[in-house]
């Protein structure tokens, strides 16, 4: 009995309450516990960002020491692990492997699933923000043809995360300031975002009590696909079908107006932010700094930078209102940071991990129900069975 309400894609009903994120997409406001995004991103780092997300403060000088050194503390990867990795083909994509890596990791810390306690949280949280990185470094190194290497405890999060990504064996590795600053922004900028795909998918896998890795490996394969985090891959991928096509953009501002393409300009829009995306803004200026740092020249990047200039000023999208979002920028920065583009989607789960961690452990502590919604039936009423022979 009792009324069903449907609301596909759930776009008008609330799943919980919340005290991670504010946003409003009519005025561009995101906020983290209170915090403007702008803030945050311009006098915060990423790992005091993370603690913020995760118990609903700023850390003491103190406390965020406490906080590195249990992250470093629990940084080491079983060895098993990079075994486990070898054997994935080359060629996998980085999503998967990491995913399966994620949800892998419970078999070497089986203490990780049934975590009540606050305490018991506390492990499993700091214990996957320290291998988490080591992860993603390895996939990519995977991926590049690199052998793995490992992190130093006395660097911080994210030059240690760097390190773990860019030294090579032989050469010596130079941390770059700028390129250092712009990855701390774009983790920052990516950390928390409500109840989005991913993160509703850890909240509901979480309400069974499956544990946090188990449901942060669910939030990874939500996040791999095109309409959500893959978007920042979708792209690169467009700009070097632009590029391989000539380079023509007005061609390509053409067909993403005419209603019998199905073509559309990745990385414009949103369904929630129709006057601008408040992190597209800081990115901008973070990629602007970046590639005049690097001294890079590509013509990828000024087919984005001509698509850019065309969008902004086209009626087609003035009226639409259809702006860069994140997604555009963050793929330009990670290209001329040498990130393959197949790497674009794990470094956005790599921002978003303290935001899928803080929800998950907001919805524990809550003691919130299993996630199970209903449907309206609309199947075939009741038959009686036919034995094969007669059908
Ligand atoms: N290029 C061309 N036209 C577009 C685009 C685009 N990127 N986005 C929307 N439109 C048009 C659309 O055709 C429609 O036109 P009309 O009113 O004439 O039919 C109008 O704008 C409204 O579009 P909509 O599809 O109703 O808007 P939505 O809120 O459902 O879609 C969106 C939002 C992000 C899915 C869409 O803008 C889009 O597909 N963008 C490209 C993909 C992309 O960059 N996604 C990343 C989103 S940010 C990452 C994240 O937060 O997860």
């Amino acid at each position: 009995g009792g009324y069903i309400t449907l609301d596909s894609g759930y776009k008008n009903t609330g799943s919980c309450e919340s005290a991670v994120t504010f946003l409003d997409g009519e005025k561009g406001i995101l906020r983290y516990r209170g915090y403007s995004i702008e803030e945050l991103a311009e006098k915060a780092d990423f790992l005091e960002v993370a603690y913020l997300l995760i118990f609903g403060e700023l850390p003491t000088a103190a406390q965020l020491t406490k906080f590195h050194d249990d992250i470093m503390d629990n940084s080491i990867v079983d060895e098993d692990v990079h075994r486990i990795l070898d054997a994935f083909p080359k060629n996998a994509h980085p999503m998967g492997v990491l995913s399966s890596l994620t949800s892998g990791l419970i078999a070497f810390h089986p203490s990780s699933v049934n975590v009540d306690s606050e305490e018991e949280m506390y492990h499993a949280i700091v214990r996957i923000l320290g291998q988490f990185p080591v992860l993603v470094a390895w996939v990519m190194r995977k991926k590049k043809g690199l052998p793995l290497n490992y992190g130093s405890k006395k660097l911080g999060y994210v030059d240690n995360m760097m390190k773990m990504m860019f030294e090579q064996p032989i050469e010596d590795y130079e941390m770059n300031k700028v390129v250092r600053d712009a990855l701390d922004k774009l983790l920052i900028l990516h950390a928390d975002h409500e109840q989005n795909c991913s993160t509703s998918t850890v909240r509901i896998v979480g309400s069974s009590h499956a544990g946090l890795f188990a449901s942060l490996s669910a939030g990874i394969s939500a996040l791999w696909g095109p309409l959500h985090g893959g978007a920042n891959q979708a792209v690169l991928e467009m700009l070097e079908a632009i590029k391989a096509d000539g380079g023509d953009t007005k061609k390509y501002m053409a067909k993403a107006k005419d209603k019998s393409d199905p073509f559309r300009l990745m990385g414009f829009g949103h369904r929630v932010y129709k006057n601008f995306d408040p992190r597209a803004r800081i990115i901008k200026v973070a990629a602007d700094e970046v590639l005049s740092d690097l001294g890079v020249v590509d013509p990828i990047l000024d087919i984005a930078k001509g698509l850019e200039q065309e969008a902004l000023t086209d009626q087609y999208f003035i009226d639409r209102r259809l702006y860069p979002n994140v997604d555009f920028y963050s793929g330009i920065i990670y290209r001329a940071m040498g990130i393959p583009v197949e790497m674009f989607t794990v470094m956005f789960a790599l921002g978003r991990l303290p935001g899928w961690i803080a929800q998950w452990r907001e919805m524990r502590l809550r003691k919130e129900p299993i996630g199970r919604p209903r449907q309206l039936y609309i199947g075939e009423t009741e038959r009686s069975f036919k034995p094969i022979a007669e059908r």
